[in-house]
């Protein structure tokens, strides 16, 4: 009665989409456990290329269902568009959406624009979604659950007076105009109409599915760095992207977890503001961004791009407990002439090899780099091993070693197939 974590060990971006899409064939329900539509999951099949921001990664297989767990925050609207083109590309996976995941609300979305503007040059780099104030209100025990949405009468009922409450809150300390009681009400309508046949108990299906000795997925989104405890703190997203949040945000046993696989791109990007210490700035990051084409798939931004960290990497792989590795994006490497790996930091002139917990000073770290010989040659779409040049192999077998994690996976172009199995994660 497995389940399997999948989570970035980055921040974000890692091509976890791809990763899951891949190994949802051995599983029958993949668990989507935080975040919400800030989250861009790339999967590219058989059915077409998809963005998904909200609907799990295992869509393309009949036999799996898609849960949208508790710890996800969901904007309805994004929902139902997303749901549409799944049923429009005729992908035969189930979705479920669990009654106790929250709702983002208008007032929410208006809000995370409005405090990112007054943070000014402290901004965060949100995604603009409303994702920081939807977790506020589920802290704060004001938010609304997915679950109410059943009885809309008694949920429209209820927002007449949550509406006024923001709507003073957007005028008069944000300077913002008011959200349309009306238009909120009409909304409800809408995603009870459209959503109210996938709202059910999911933790219940979650651990039938456990007790009957099928395979779950816990789909992670965003990546460690930016876990809202443990990630490079205020500059982090407003959830548990790390295994805790894979145990809270479903309402599995921690038990019931059998492997912790980590996903790292084969250097590093990150969206935002925040410390970056393997930062590549000027023409050579300019260069990379544009080769590896990094720009958000939800919203579109510049990434931030740089070599891979491996002081940060290995703080990761032991928060979580990693037992394996993905290593994705290996072939945006194939044409480097030289490649580097930060294997530690130099503060205040000592040289350290952990990750600081302070944002301030982790900004003054100054990374230490092994450099590598790259391979200059194709390494697209391998599938082999053994067909992979000696300098990637090397590149491989130093990540390992600095990580301290064995790789089970190597991917090799945006496909599902592009792919190199050292090991299986999910059997049956
Ligand atoms: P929020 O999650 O929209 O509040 O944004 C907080 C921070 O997390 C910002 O720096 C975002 O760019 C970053 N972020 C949120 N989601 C993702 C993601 O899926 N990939 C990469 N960065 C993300």
């Amino acid at each position: 009665m497995p389940a399997y974590a999948v989570i970035g060990g980055q921040w974000g971006d890692e091509g976890k989409g791809k990763v899951i899409d891949y190994l949802a064939k051995n599983a029958d329900l993949v668990a989507r456990y935080s975040g919400g539509n800030n989250a861009g999951h790339t999967v590219i099949n058989e059915h077409g290329n998809f963005a998904f921001h909200l609907v799990p990664c295992g869509t393309a297989w009949p036999n799996t269902v898609n849960a949208i767990c508790n710890g996800v925050v969901v904007d309805p609207n994004v929902l139902i568009e997303e749901i549409k083109k799944v049923h429009d590309a005729k992908l035969p996976g189930k979705i479920v959406i669990s009654t106790k995941s929250h709702i983002i609300m208008p007032y929410h979305i208006e809000l995370d624009k409005l405090q990112e503007i007054q943070r000014g040059s402290s901004a965060i780099g949100t995604t603009g979604r409303g994702i920081g104030p939807a977790y506020v209100d589920k802290v704060g025990r004001t938010g609304i659950r997915m679950g109410e949405l059943l009885d809309p009468k008694k949920l429209k009922a209820k927002l007449n007076d949550i509406v006024d409450k923001k709507n003073e809150l957007l005028i008069k300390i944000y300077g913002g105009s008011p959200i349309n009681i009306t238009d909120v009400h009409l909304n409800v309508d809408n995603w009870y109409e459209n959503l109210h046949p996938y709202i059910s108990n999911v933790e219940k299906k979650t651990n039938d599915i456990l007790n009957q000795d099928g395979n779950i997925i816990l789909e992670g989104a965003q990546g460690t760095l930016l876990d809202l405890d443990h990630g490079t703190y205020p500059y982090v997203t407003s959830s548990s992207s790390t295994i805790g949040g894979a145990i809270t945000g479903t309402g599995i046993a921690p038990k019931e977890i059998s492997k912790i696989t980590g996903i790292y791109k084969s250097y590093c990007t990150r969206v935002g503001s925040g410390p970056f210490p393997t930062e590549l700035t000027g023409s050579k990051g300019d260069e990379i961004r544009q080769q590896a084409q990094e720009f958000g798939t939800t919203t579109g931004r510049a990434r931030r791009v740089g070599w891979f960290d491996a002081v940060a990497g290995r703080f990761s792989a032991k928060l979580n407990g990693f037992d394996s590795l993905v290593i994705t994006r290996l072939d945006i490497l194939d044409e480097w002439e030289e490649i580097k790996i930060c294997s530690e930091y130099k503060l205040d002139g000592k040289i350290i090899t952990d990750f600081p917990t302070d944002v301030e000073q982790l900004d003054q770290c100054i990374p230490k780099y092994k450099n590598l010989s790259g391979w200059k040659t194709s390494t697209s779409g391998t599938t082999q091993y053994s067909d992979l040049p000696k300098q990637a192999k090397t590149y491989l077998s130093t990540l390992e070693s600095e990580l301290g994690v064995p790789i089970y996976l190597v991917s090799t172009g945006p496909k599902r197939n592009e792919v190199i199995t050292l090991n299986e994660i999910i059997t049956r």
